[in-house]
């Protein structure tokens, strides 16, 4: 099992040129569970990772890492802990999916980056999750949405890192491919203890995989907790200006939401 590390944001405020995204919010991320972040766009989801991932320095406020400041932390010594998937990262030119995924490892080697074993099993499993291994020698650039989608959740993967932020990681994923990354996810918390964070717009997956979710809007939180406590009609109404209603999940009994849209359907009744 992981260590268990704490990842906590106090007052935090997080602004571009002067313009607050995020203002005055507080967290705490559960320690060894999964957090699913839902909102609308625009609403701060990214911003907010950006910022507990020390990606972005807070205008005000404070992200804690263990107790301390994750600005007084290196940066490698947060990413040998916490690794990011962000919503739109960029490959180096040319590189190849293996060498990609290769980069997770940069965080755990010394300073001739000297390739080990164990980095190459970390590689190897990381690759195998993600059902990316037959990608390996290609070069990204050449890779399909959501392939390249699934060789940046192996380079997170292969970081092997206690605590996990991804931002969308399901976008540009067919159906099963999303199930899977999902249920990867939670093989990983369930089995290491890794505190995963993921933002998500597929609110009834969220609900499905979350044990616990936060509702945001206009950077702030509105709600949150279990999904099931979570997730109403009212309280989708108020994140997403949304009018819908909530139905059972027949396979794991969570909230589902079945938006209603303007074009009235014939035989709802
Ligand atoms: N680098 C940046 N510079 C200036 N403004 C930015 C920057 N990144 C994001 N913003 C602005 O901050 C606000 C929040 O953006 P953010 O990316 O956090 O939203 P989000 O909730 O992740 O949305 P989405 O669901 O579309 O990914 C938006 O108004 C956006 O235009
Ligand atoms: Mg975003």
């Amino acid at each position: 099992m992981t260590e268990t590390h704490t990842l906590t944001a106090t007052g935090l405020r997080l602004a571009y040129d002067g313009r607050d995204v995020v203002a005055d919010l507080t967290l705490a991320v559960p320690p060894g569970r999964v957090t699913m972040i839902v909102g609308p766009n625009a609403c701060g989801k990214s911003t907010l990772l950006r910022g507990l991932a020390r990606l972005l320095a807070p205008a005000a406020g404070v992200v804690e890492l263990d107790g301390r400041d994750i600005h007084t932390l290196s940066g490698r010594a947060v990413a040998t802990v916490l690794g990011i998937l962000p919503q739109t990262p960029t490959a180096p030119e040319g590189i190849t999916a293996a060498d990609l995924v290769g980069r997770g490892r940069y965080p755990h080697q010394g300073w001739f980056r000297r390739w080990t074993a164990g980095d190459q099993d970390a590689v190897t499993e990381a690759m195998r999750a993600t059902d990316t291994l037959d990608l390996a020698a290609r070069p990204v650039a050449e890779l399909s949405g959501g392939q390249r989608q699934r060789v940046w959740i192996a380079m997170a993967l292969a970081q092997r890192t206690d605590l996990l932020l991804l931002d969308e990681p399901t976008t540009y994923l067919d159906v099963a491919h999303q199930v899977e990354v999902l249920d990867l996810l939670l093989d990983l918390n369930q089995s290491t203890g890794t505190t995963v964070v993921v933002v998500l717009h597929d609110l009834n997956l969220a609900c499905r995989y979350a044990d616990h979710l936060i509702a945001m809007r206009d950077g702030a939180i509105l709600a949150q907790g279990p999904p099931g406590e979570v997730v109403t009609a009212e309280v989708i109404e108020r994140v997403f200006g949304l009018a819908c209603r909530i139905i059972p999940d027949p396979l794991s009994a969570t909230p589902m939401v079945v938006p209603v849209g303007r074009h009235r359907m014939e035989h709802m009744s």
